[in-house]
């Protein structure tokens, strides 16, 4: 196809729906960003322990991003061949079928409020049930909890769901459902293996688990590959596209940065530092069970099959940063905060144990809280600034000792994106932390990329992920420089913190 300006571009756009933004980004075939939009969205922490989004808002701003991102790059819905949807997993929407509007404020996955809940499903079915059939431990973290609490306290909920006037969906269906304008209420096999509702071998919705839950099967949506020519439909013509295009990509934003850092082989691994912070191993068409507190998870799944991962969560890593930020004062920026924290050599002997949302892995505790633990009169700002960020370090270096004791091996090499890895101190305190090399790729916006990868694969604009390996060239790499004997201090003194952290609700 030429026009009169020479060869049409064509794209593939995906959008990445994340807990504190929403972002569109247009991809070339050569994995390069041709345009991209982002926008933030409000939090709402009404209670202790509650987090909330409003899911009309993270509608209108993927809306607003895709309308930025096609402005940006100077093109129009016409030139993009297939849309790839990326998403904060988890997080729990309801909503009327018949006018698209939403019947409560959504359940972020960091609400903890579940927790009495989740305790209830782990006595009713058994903490190794629940692990045998979905993969995951009985926590506040997953979906299924908060459709329960929300059926349970939205009044006349259950009663509208039994009667097909009430759907859920986790944000990926949801953003399904509007772009589509209402045709299509699916949810992919990934984002479905974090509800605790999922039987993890066969992709079906357990009977067994919605029944433990109180949850109608009715309003479920169906489950789907996450990379699909047909089973997404079109963006609808009067949507933010302008036009029907497929969507033919839908996949949670840790499996997405798994995809878009082309790790598809047993045994390969990333790590995302966003909000949490998320590693994740592929283990191939095997789903293996965790003994050491890591989740077992859909990584990708396509006509041709499935492909599971072992997963260790970590709740909050960026979003302390922004803690200190926003709600301590303590600068005006991130990059501030990590500025403040190059100023002094170290943290002075202070740790942060951020247990926002209690632990997550590989401790899976509800009633952790955060602490700040050795402060002296000698800490200042600077100090907890740095205990701030290595808090992402020490915690990422749980996860990867479960990795180790879970799958006999922990990578040689650990191969890091998202927005918190402009931190060379972070990565490098990692390193140091890890004894292995930590190497970030030149494209960080890696979730975004496995979304459009998903999407390019199964419409035929990529034949392979691997034409995009030119996108994820190194860029840094940090090797390991801390001596054993310092390593084990700071790792003892962290270990004395987590300690304090638990049982404290
Ligand atoms: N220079 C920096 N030093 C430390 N942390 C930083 C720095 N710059 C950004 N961050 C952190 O990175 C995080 C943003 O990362 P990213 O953009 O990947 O998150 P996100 O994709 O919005 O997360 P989510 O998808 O969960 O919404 C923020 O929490 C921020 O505090
Ligand atoms: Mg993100």
């Amino acid at each position: 196809m030429t026009g009169a300006g020479g060869p049409r571009p064509r794209v593939v756009a995906a959008i990445d729906q994340g807990t504190t933004s929403t972002r569109c980004l247009l991809f070339g075939r050569d994995g390069t960003i041709v345009g991209s939009a982002q926008e933030e969205h409000r939090q709402f922490t009404p209670r202790p322990g509650w987090v909330e989004h409003d899911a009309v808002e993270i509608w209108d701003r993927t809306a607003q991003v895709t309308a930025g991102a096609l402005e940006a790059a100077g093109l129009d819905g016409s030139a993009v061949v297939a849309v790839g949807i990326t998403n904060q997993r988890e997080t729990t929407v309801v909503w009327d079928p018949a006018t698209g509007e939403p019947l409560a404020p959504a359940i972020v996955w960091q609400d903890t409020r579940t927790a009495g809940l989740a305790a209830e499903l782990d006595a009713a079915v058994g903490a190794d049930r629940l692990r045998e059939l979905t993969g995951l431990p009985a926590a506040t973290y997953f979906s299924g909890p908060k459709l329960r609490w929300l059926l349970d306290h939205e009044e006349g909920l259950r009663d509208r769901a039994r009667a097909g006037r009430a759907v859920f969906g986790t944000v990926e269906s949801w953003l399904v459902w509007k772009l589509t304008g209402g045709a299509v209420h699916r949810t992919d096999a990934t984002n479905a293996s974090r509800t605790l509702m999922m039987d993890l071998g066969k992709l079906r919705w357990s009977e067994e688990l919605l029944e433990a839950l109180g949850v109608p099967g009715r309003m479920l949506p169906e489950i789907a590959p996450a990379s699909h020519p047909e089973a997404w439909g079109a963006t609808a013509a009067d949507g933010p596209f302008g036009c029907r295009i497929p969507i033919a990509g839908v996949i949670g934003d840790q499996q997405a940065a798994l995809l878009g850092q082309l790790r598809r082989r047993p045994g390969e691994a990333k790590c995302t530092y966003g909000t949490g912070a998320f590693l994740l191993m592929h283990t191939g068409t095997e789903a293996v069970a965790s003994k050491a507190g890591l989740l077992t998870t859909v990584a990708y799944s396509d006509a041709a099959g499935v492909e599971y991962a072992l997963e260790g969560s970590v709740a909050v890593a960026g979003s302390l940063v922004q803690w200190l930020r926003d709600q301590l004062g303590f600068a005006e920026s991130a990059a501030e905060v990590e500025r403040l924290a190059l100023q002094v050599e170290d943290s002075g002997g202070a740790v942060i144990v951020p247990a926002f949302s209690g632990l997550f892995a590989p401790w899976w505790r509800s009633d952790a809280r955060g602490v700040i633990c050795g402060l002296t009169r000698h800490t200042d700002r600077r100090h907890l600034a740095r205990a701030a960020i290595e808090a992402s370090a020490f915690q990422v270096r749980e996860v990867i000792e479960a990795m180790r004791a879970d799958a006999g091996h922990a990578p040689g090499e650990l191969r890091v994106d998202g927005g918190m890895t402009v931190s060379g101190l972070l990565l490098a305190f990692q390193a140091d932390l890890l004894g292995i090399p930590v190497v970030r790729p030149r494209c960080v916006e890696t979730t975004a990329l496995g979304a459009a990868v998903a999407a390019g694969l199964a419409v035929g604009f990529w034949e392979s992920e691997t034409e995009l390996a030119g996108a994820l060239e190194e860029d840094a790499r940090f090797e390991p420089a801390m001596s054993d004997a310092e390593r084990d201090e700071r790792l003892a003194a962290w270990s004395k913190a987590v300690e304090r952290s638990l049982g404290w609700v």
